[in-house]
């Protein structure tokens, strides 16, 4: 039995990923760390602080915890910047008739993102409101793959792993809701995130039946 449907958020609701990568390519650049949209598929769903520590690590970087927050500030206040004009018309297409449709079924609808702009984003697509639950990074200690962040979902929503079904675009939060108990749902490409269910390439592509079937 199904009873919750739990989305990732950048790159699965909304085109942030891309954001996030224009953000983090710039810093790379700046720090002359060669980063290529490739190496962003690593850091998808990864936490700010696991990202910059990312980045450096293949520069062969040391960075002080004085730097770290220095360029984690300058990473976000660039993608703020970025995501600043966002609005209800960014929320991909295929959205709301599945949210619809969950609603009808009567499953709940949870959030768990790894990013600390989560609540500002839902707010700009409009759809802070449909969600039963949301957990993101604010919240939690532990940076997908760890599952914290699923369970924290679950638990927020009332609902027992087993009964959950979890939406990613990441390699990491395919990960992150195995390791929770959770079935698989996969965004983008079935090659790179094999361990899913069921892979879409997009989320208008996901059906009711499809979710349905995966019970
Ligand atoms: C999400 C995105 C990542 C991003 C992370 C942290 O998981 O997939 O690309 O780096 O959140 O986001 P934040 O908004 O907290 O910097
Ligand atoms: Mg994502």
């Amino acid at each position: 039995t199904i009873r919750a449907i739990i989305f990732d958020l950048d790159g699965v609701l909304t085109d942030t990923a891309w954001y996030h990568y224009r953000a983090w390519k710039a810093l790379a650049d700046e720090l002359a760390v060669p980063f290529t949209e490739q190496d962003n598929e690593q850091l998808k769903g990864v936490d700010r602080l696991n990202s910059l520590r990312w980045i450096a690590h293949k520069g062969g970087l040391v960075l002080s915890a004085a730097e770290e927050e220095r360029l984690m500030a300058q990473k976000n206040a660039h993608y703020l910047e970025l995501i600043q004009h966002m609005s209800p018309a960014d929320l991909y297409p295929g959205v709301q008739p599945l949210f619809a449709a969950i609603k009808a079924k009567g499953w709940k609808i949870g959030l768990a993102s790894a990013s600390k702009n989560a609540a500002f984003v839902l707010d700009r697509l409009g759809i802070a409101a449909d969600f039963d639950y949301v957990a993101d990074a604010n919240q939690v200690k532990n940076s997908k793959p760890d599952p914290e962040v699923f369970l924290l979902a679950a638990a927020g929503l009332g609902v027992v792993p087993a009964h959950c079904i979890g939406v990613e675009d990441a390699v990491a939060g395919i990960e992150a809701i195995c390791a929770a108990g959770m079935r698989p749902v996969g965004i983008g490409e079935p090659a790179l995130l094999a361990q899913a269910s069921l892979v879409v390439p997009q989320i208008a592509a996901l059906s009711i039946a499809q979710l349905q079937a995966l019970a």
